[in-house]
């Protein structure tokens, strides 16, 4: 089974650890979105898109990218980083990147968060919050949940 991992990581590339952490167990590709050719996404059987939320939705570049995919019923599962965790912002961004996949006929089968080291705009000032995040517990969270994958998908 082949699995691409898409990822946008702008700030601190804290997404972009999780993404390779993941790659690591499902034996992906890790590829930045602006990276990733359209024979990639035909040729994957599982996607996995990972974004840090910015101000409250995934990266703009990977939205444009999931508006664009092929209308097919390809399995996906979502994951992101981001300031503050399991609150409605976070809730939000990934309900609204489900919405744009499923419009596409996509099957999420599972989603993951975790926090991200923040110093943007004013928090700055206060040297950011959740420093060295993602630390080891998260990376480790991540490659549970990868493994969790493997096994749904041959369920
Ligand atoms: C421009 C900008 C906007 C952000 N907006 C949010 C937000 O709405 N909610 C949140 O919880 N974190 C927010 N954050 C924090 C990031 O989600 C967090 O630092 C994330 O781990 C960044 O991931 P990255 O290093 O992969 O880019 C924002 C960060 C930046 C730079």
């Amino acid at each position: 089974m082949k699995t691409l991992i898409i990822y946008a990581s702008v700030h601190h590339q804290n997404t972009e650890k999780i993404a390779r952490a993941m790659g690591l167990v499902l034996n992906a590709s890790v590829l930045n979105f602006f990276q990733v050719k359209p024979k990639e996404i035909k040729e994957a059987d599982l996607i996995g898109f990972g974004s840090g939320v910015y101000f409250g939705k995934f990266h703009q570049g990977l939205i444009k990218l999931a508006q664009s995919l092929p209308l097919t019923k390809k399995k996906a599962f979502l994951f992101s980083t981001s300031g503050m965790k399991k609150n409605f912002i976070v809730n939000y961004s990934h309900n609204h990147f489900k919405k744009i996949l499923k419009a596409r006929g996509w099957e999420i089968i599972d989603e993951f968060n975790c926090l991200g080291f923040d110093n943007f705009g004013l928090l700055r000032i206060i040297g950011g919050i959740n420093k060295n995040r993602p630390h080891q517990q998260d990376l480790a969270q991540a490659k549970d949940f990868a493994r969790s994958l493997n096994k749904k998908i041959k369920e």
